[in-house]
C-alpha cells in the first residue's frame, strides 16, 4: 500500500474536501440556476436539501471510506461482498464522465482569466456575444482545457499528502476574500438591492417541482456526493478525527461560497439591468460586464485574480474528481499511481471533446433530440445528476440494509465518543435510514422522467 498516503493532519482534509466541494459548482452553476429557478425560493430549497439529506450522505460516504480504507470500489466491496462493489464502480463511472464536461468549462474559466489579466476582453461592448464565440473558438478552448487536464494530473500524480493539501491551503482563504470585497462593492451600486431582493425573499409561488429538482442535483454535485469522492478521501482519514463535526465543517464552507456567490451575482444582475435566468453562460457575462466598469487597469487587476481563483477552485474539484478513478486502479488493480494518472487524464480529455464541440462547432452537438438537454455539454451534465442522487440513494440503502446503521454509528464514535446516544444520532439514523432512501427514490424517478421525457408526459 505504499502508492496510498493519508492527509497529515486534520485540517488536511478538511481543506481537501471542502476544496473538492467547492468549485465551479458554487461560482458558476449555483447562481446561473438560482437565476433560472425564481432566486430565493432555489436558495430555501436548496439550503433544506443540505441540511436534510446531503449533510446525512456526506457522514455515510467518509465513514464507509475511513471504516474499508480502500477505494470507492473496494470499501463497498469489503464492507458489502456480492454485488455492491459495483455501487463503487457506478460512482467511479460517474466521476470520470463529470470530469469530462467539467475540464472543459474550467478551460472557458482559464481562458477568461488569461483574456481578462493579457487581452483586451474588458474592452468589448456585448459581452453575451463575446462568450457565444469564446466558447466556438475551438483552438483556444482545446489548449485551455487541455493545460487544466496537464495540470490537474501533475497535482495527482504527486499522491494525496503533497498535492492535494498544499494546492487547497493557498486556493480557500483568498477565494472568501475576493468574493467578499467584491460584495461590498457590488452592493453599493443603483438597484443592487432588487437584486437582493431576488435572492433572499422568497416568492412561495415560483417554487415548482423543477425548483426542487435542481436544488437536489445541484447541493449533491456541490457536496460532491453520491458518486464516492468522500468515500475515496475518507479513506485517507485516521481514525482520531471527529467525522461528523469536519462534514459539517465542510458542508458549511461549501454552502457559504455558493451563498456568496448568489450574493455577488445577482446584485450585479439587477444593477446592469440584466435577465437572472440566461443560463451556463451567467457569470461570464455579468462579472466581465461588471469589471469592465471598474476602469482598465483595476478591471483588470480584480477580474484577473477573481477568475484566477475560479480556476484554483476548479482545480482542486477536478482533482478531487480524477482521484476516485486513479484510486481505484492504484488500490484494486494495483498499478503504478503514475502511469494509471497520465492514462486516466488522456482518457477523459478526449471523452469532453464532444462536450467542447457542442457550443455550437458541430451543429448535430448543438441540437440534441433530448428533452431538456439542447446541447451535449448539458445532457452530459443532466446525465451525472441523475447518476449522483442515484448513487447517494444507493448508498443509503447500502448502509440501512447491508452494512448496518450500527455500524456507521461505530464508526463515527471513533473519535467522537460522546456521540453515541446523543440527538444528532438519532437525526442521521433516522435521515439516512428512511429520510434519504425514500425521497431520493421518489425525486429520481421524477427528475428523469423530467429530464428525458419531461413531466408533462406524466402530469398530462
Ligand atoms: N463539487 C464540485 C463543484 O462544486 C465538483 C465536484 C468535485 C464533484 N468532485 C465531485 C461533483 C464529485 C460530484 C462528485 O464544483
Amino acid at each position: 500500500m505504499s502508492d496510498r498516503g493519508s492527509f497529515s493532519s486534520r485540517m488536511g482534509f478538511i481543506l481537501a474536501a471542502a476544496g473538492s466541494a467547492v468549485g465551479l459548482g458554487n461560482i458558476w452553476r449555483f447562481p446561473y440556476l438560482a437565476g433560472t429557478n425564481g432566486g430565493a425560493g432555489f436558495l430555501f430549497i436548496y439550503l433544506l436539501c443540505i441540511v436534510s439529506l446531503c449533510i446525512p450522505v456526506m457522514i455515510g460516504e467518509i465513514a464507509i471510506g475511513r471504516n474499508a480504507g480502500s477505494d470507492a470500489y473496494g470499501s463497498y466491496q469489503k464492507l458489502g461482498g456480492g454485488k455492491w462493489g459495483y455501487l463503487g464502480i457506478y460512482g467511479i463511472l460517474a466521476g470520470i464522465i463529470i470530469l469530462s464536461y467539467y475540464n472543459v468549462v474550467a478551460g472557458w474559466a482559464f481562458g477568461y482569466f488569461l483574456e481578462i489579466s493579457f487581452g483586451n476582453l474588458l474592452n468589448h461592448q456585448n459581452f453575451g456575444e463575446f462568450f457565444g464565440e469564446y466558447v466556438n473558438a475551438i483552438g483556444p478552448i482545446f489548449l485551455f482545457s487541455l493545460g487544466f487536464m496537464i495540470m490537474t494530473a501533475v497535482i495527482v500524480s504527486q499522491g494525496i499528502a503533497k498535492g492535494i493539501e498544499a494546492a487547497n491551503k493557498i486556493m480557500m482563504p483568498g477565494l472568501y476574500i475576493i468574493l467578499i470585497g467584491l460584495i461590498i462593492y457590488s452592493l453599493t451600486l443603483n438597484n443592487a438591492m432588487d437584486g437582493v431582493r431576488f435572492y433572499l425573499v422568497p416568492q412561495l409561488e415560483n417554487i415548482t417541482l423543477k425548483t426542487i429538482f435542481y436544488a437536489l442535483c445541484q447541493a449533491f454535485f456541490s457536496l460532491s456526493l453520491g458518486m464516492g469522492c468522500l468515500v475515496t478521501y475518507g479513506s485517507y482519514v485516521t481514525k482520531d478525527q471527529n467525522i461528523v463535526k469536519s462534514a459539517a465543517i465542510i458542508s458549511g464552507a461549501d454552502t457559504s461560497v455558493a451563498f456568496l456567490a448568489g450574493l455577488l451575482v445577482f446584485p450585479l444582475v439587477f444593477s446592469l439591468g440584466a435577465e437572472p435566468g440566461q443560463g451556463p453562460k451567467l457569470i461570464f457575462v455579468i462579472l466581465t460586464q461588471a469589471f469592465s466598469t471598474m476602469g482598465p487597469i483595476v478591471g483588470r487587476i480584480v477580474g484577473g485574480s477573481f477568475f484566477l481563483l475560479i480556476c484554483f477552485a476548479a482545480l482542486t474539484s477536478t482533482i478531487s474528481l480524477l482521484e476516485v478513478p486513479a484510486a481505484f486502479f492504484v488500490d484494486t488493480r494495483k498499478l503504478p499511481r503514475k502511469a494509471v494518472v497520465w492514462g486516466l487524464s488522456g482518457f477523459i480529455f478526449v471523452l469532453g471533446l464532444p462536450s467542447m464541440f457542442s457550443q455550437g462547432i458541430i451543429p448535430f452537438l448543438n441540437k440534441l433530440p433530448v428533452h431538456n438537454s439542447p446541447d451535449f455539454l448539458s445532457f452530459i451534465a443532466d446525465l451525472c445528476d441523475i447518476m449522483l442522487i442515484s448513487g447517494g440513494c444507493l448508498m443509503c440503502f447500502f448502509i440501512r440494509n447491508r452494512w448496518k446503521v450500527d455500524s456507521l454509528n461505530k464508526e463515527l464514535a471513533i473519535g467522537n465518543p460522546s456521540y453515541l446516544g446523543t440527538a444528532l444520532q438519532s437525526y442521521i439514523n433516522f435521515s439516512i435510514s428512511w429520510v434519504c432512501p425514500i425521497i431520493l427514490s421518489i425525486l429520481t424517478t421524477l427528475v428523469v422522467i423530467d429530464k428525458f421525457f419531461g413531466l408533462e408526459w406524466l402530469f398530462g
